[in-house]
C-alpha cells in the first residue's frame, strides 16, 4: 500500500467515523427518526425491490411471456436469469446484467417505457451489493403458476362475470385466475392463471377475439390482462400501483378503458397495450367505464358520486352527466353500462337505485337540475355493484349487496317495470351478466356460486361452484 492510498483510506475512514459519530449523536439527542435509518438497514427484496420489478418488469417477463427468456415473478426465477445467464451476481452489481439493463443514460429496460427512477436503480444495485438476499416471508412465497394453479379450500368470492359474444363461454373471476366455463354450466374449459390476486372486471371485446381482465394485488400493482380467445395466450401490463376496476372496450374493439383505486382512468390501445392517456377528472376511486356508440367519448363513474364525460382523443373532461348540485347525489356510483344501441348510460351505487342518463346535455345547466337523468327504477336493498343490459337494451339485470343479503332484479328499460326478482341470493351479489343471445342471466357474488337463470321466466336453471374445492388438509403442502 502506497502512502497516497493509505492517505485516501485514512480520510475515507474518517468520513465513515464522522458519519457514525454524527449518527450516534443525533440518535442520542432524540432526533433519530429524522436520521434516515433506512440508509442503515439493508435493502429488503420483498418490501423494496420486488414491488419495483412487479410494477415495471413483470408485464413482459412472466411465465406466459418471457422476454429474453427471463421471468421475474419469483425470486428463484429472477435469480436464475434469462438467455444470457444469471442476471444477479450476489455482491457484484457491476457484473449483474439486471443492473446493467436498467442503468445508464438510455437504459435497455424497461422496454418501451420510462427508465426507472434513480432511487429505484440505486435500491436494486445496493440490494445486489448486499448479497441479493430473498427475505420473502415463507407464507407469501408465490408458487402459483399455470403448472401449479391455485388450490381452493373455499369457493372464491365472485367479483366478475362475462359471457363471450357468441354466448358459448362464461368467464368467471377466481383467485389469481380466470375460470372459463361453458356458458350452459356444463364444465370448465380453461383456467387462465395470471399475476393479479384479484380480478375485478371481465369483458370480451365485441369481435370476441379478446377477453380482458382488470384487477391487481392491493397496494402492489394494478393490471390489465388481454387473453387471446383463439389460443388463450396472455398479454398483460401493469399501469398502476393499486388495483384497477371497471374495464370496457370501445365497440370497434380498438380501445380499452379502465378505472382504478388511484382515482385515475386509463385508455389503452388494444393492439399493443400501450397507454394512450391517463385521465383524472374524478376525486375518488373510478369503478366503471363505458364508451359512446361512436367510441369518441368515455363515460366514467366513481365513488365520488359523479358520472363524468370525457373525450377519448385528447382526454379532455367535458361535463358532469349527473347533477352538480350539492346534496343531490346520494353516495358513490359503482357500476355503469351503456345502452347497446344508444348513448344512454345505466348506473347504480350506494343508494341502490338504478338510474338511466343520457350522455349529452341538450340544455344549459341550472343549479338543482339533474337534467340528463332519463328515469330511475325501484331501488334494490343495499348497494348496487353490477348491472347489464340485454342485447337490444329493452331489459336490464341489476345486482346488489346489503349487510346480510343480496338481490338481483330484471327491469324493463322503457316503462321501468320490475319483471323478475331472481331468487336464491342470500348474500351480496357482485356480478351479473346477460347472455348475448338473451336466453339466460348469470349471477355471482359472496357465496362463490354461479347461478344461471332463464331470462324469460326468471327461474333458476342451474347453479354451480366454478372451482374444484379441495379438503383443507390437501392444500397445506
Ligand atoms: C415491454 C416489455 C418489457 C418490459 C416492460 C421489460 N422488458 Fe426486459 N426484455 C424484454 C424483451 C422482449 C427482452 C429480450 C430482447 C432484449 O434483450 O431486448 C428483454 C430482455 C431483458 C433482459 C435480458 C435477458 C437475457 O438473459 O438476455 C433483462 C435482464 C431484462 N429484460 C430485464 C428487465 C427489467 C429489469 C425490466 C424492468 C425494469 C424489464 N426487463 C422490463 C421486454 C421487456
Amino acid at each position: 500500500m502506497s502512502f497516497l492510498q493509505f492517505d485516501g483510506w485514512i480520510s475515507r475512514f474518517s468520513v465513515v467515523l464522522l458519519a457514525l459519530v454524527t449518527f450516534l449523536t443525533v440518535s442520542q439527542s432524540g432526533v433519530a427518526q429524522d436520521a434516515k435509518p433506512a440508509e442503515v438497514a439493508p435493502v429488503s427484496f420483498y418490501r423494496q425491490v420486488r414491488p419495483v420489478i412487479q410494477r415495471h418488469c413483470s408485464g413482459c417477463h412472466q411465465p406466459s411471456k418471457a422476454g429474453g427468456k427471463l421471468i421475474v415473478t419469483s425470486f428463484e426465477a429472477l435469480a436464475k436469469g434469462g438467455e444470457s445467464g444469471p442476471g444477479i451476481v450476489p455482491h457484484k452489481p457491476a457484473e449483474s446484467s439486471l443492473v446493467e439493463v436498467i442503468s445508464g443514460e438510455k437504459p435497455r429496460m424497461p422496454l418501451k417505457a420510462d427508465p426507472l427512477k434513480k432511487v429505484q436503480v440505486e435500491l436494486i444495485t445496493r440490494w445486489i451489493a448486499e448479497g441479493a438476499k430473498d427475505d420473502t416471508p415463507m407464507a407469501l412465497q408465490d408458487n402459483i403458476s399455470a403448472e401449479h394453479p391455485p388450490v381452493y379450500t373455499n369457493p372464491p368470492v365472485i367479483t366478475a362475470l362475462a359471457y363471450s359474444p357468441d354466448s358459448k363461454l362464461l368467464a368467471v373471476s377466481g383467485f389469481r385466475e380466470i375460470l372459463v366455463h361453458n356458458a350452459d354450466g356444463s364444465g370448465l374449459v380453461k383456467r387462465l392463471v395470471g399475476r393479479s390476486q384479484r380480478i375485478e372486471s371481465l369483458a370480451f371485446s365485441l369481435d370476441g377475439k379478446i377477453l380482458a381482465a382488470v384487477g391487481g394485488t392491493p397496494s402492489l400493482f394494478g393490471e390489465v390482462q388481454f387473453w387471446n380467445t383463439a389460443d388463450w395466450t396472455e398479454r398483460s401490463a401493469s399501469f398502476a400501483s393499486d388495483v384497477m376496476y371497471g374495464g370496457s372496450f370501445s365497440d370497434d374493439s380498438k380501445t380499452f378503458a379502465c378505472g382504478g383505486a388511484d382515482n385515475s382512468i386509463r385508455l389503452i390501445k388494444v393492439e399493443d397495450m400501450t397507454l394512450l392517456r391517463k385521465l383524472d377528472p374524478h376525486s375518488d376511486w373510478v369503478l366503471g367505464t363505458g364508451f359512446s356508440v361512436d367510441g369518441k367519448n368515455l363515460v366514467t363513474v366513481s365513488r365520488d358520486m359523479a358520472m363524468k364525460l370525457s373525450i377519448v382523443e385528447n382526454g379532455q373532461f367535458v361535463d358532469n352527466i349527473t347533477s352538480i348540485t350539492p346534496g343531490a347525489l346520494k353516495g358513490g356510483l359503482m357500476a355503469v353500462r351503456r345502452h347497446p344501441l344508444r348513448d344512454e348510460f345505466l348506473t347504480g351505487g350506494a343508494d341502490g337505485e338504478p338510474k338511466l342518463y343520457k350522455m349529452i346535455r341538450t340544455q344549459v345547466r341550472m343549479i338543482g337540475d339533474d337534467f340528463n337523468r332519463i328515469r330511475g327504477y325501484a331501488p334494490l336493498p343495499g348497494r348496487i355493484f353490477t348491472l347489464d343490459f340485454n342485447t337490444d337494451g329493452s331489459k336490464f339485470v341489476v345486482g346488489s349487496s346489503a349487510a346480510m343479503t343480496g338481490a338481483v332484479r330484471v327491469y324493463n328499460t322503457e316503462d321501468a317495470k320490475l319483471l323478475f326478482e331472481l331468487p336464491g341470493h342470500s348474500r351480496g351479489v357482485f356480478s351479473v351478466d346477460f347472455r348475448p343471445d338473451g336466453a339466460q342471466i348469470a349471477t355471482g357474488g359472496f357465496d362463490g356460486t354461479i347461478r344461471l337463470f332463464d331470462a324469460n321466466t326468471g327461474l333458476l336453471v342451474k347453479q354451480f361452484v366454478p372451482v374444484v374445492i379441495s379438503p383443507a388438509v390437501a392444500s397445506q403442502k
